[in-house]
């Protein structure tokens, strides 16, 4: 009989494991959210884009600030493709393969953003990318 308590018991403390962290990844690792936004991607845009697509700063017809400044794009037309990194220009340009020189690619005479927060960037794109509706506040 304690054998059997003792295995359920083990059982359970598995099953909450597993439950918890099915809940972390599920809050903090599905890219179809504005949270995911808000956590993983603006502040690689914010570290790395926004002193020339922020504030005042709108390079090449662009802001990175404001939701509707993403939505709008700049100056060669819209830069996210939700769902299609591969045809979004914000993605091409970040991971270098975009056009050679025009736009350049992002950030300019700067090395690569790193390959993790492309790959943020990316999947975010993928699945849609979705932002909160005030992602304008800084
Ligand atoms: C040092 C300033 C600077 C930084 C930092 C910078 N950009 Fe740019 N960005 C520019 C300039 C200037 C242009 C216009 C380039 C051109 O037309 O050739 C541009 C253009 C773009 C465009 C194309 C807009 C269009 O329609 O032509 C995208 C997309 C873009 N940037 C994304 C980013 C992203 C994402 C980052 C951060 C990883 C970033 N940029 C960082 C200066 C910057």
């Amino acid at each position: 009989m304690r054998r059997i308590v003792a295995g359920v018991s083990v059982l359970i403390a598995a099953w909450v494991v597993w439950g918890l962290q099915g809940g972390r990844v599920e809050a903090s690792d599905n890219a179809a959210t504005p949270e995911f936004y808000t956590t993983q991607v603006q502040p690689i845009l914010r570290a790395n884009c926004y002193r020339c697509h922020g504030g005042f700063n709108h390079r090449g017809g662009l802001s990175l600030q404001t939701r509707a400044g993403m939505l709008k794009g700049g100056h060669d037309g819209p830069v996210l493709v939700p769902g299609d990194p591969a045809k979004s220009l914000l993605v091409r340009l970040i991971r270098h393969e975009g056009p050679a020189n025009d736009p350049m690619p992002m950030p300019p005479k700067s090395p690569k953003i790193s390959d993790a927060d492309i790959a943020i960037i990316s999947r975010w794109v993928q699945a849609g990318a979705i932002m909160p509706a005030d992602a304008a506040q800084p």
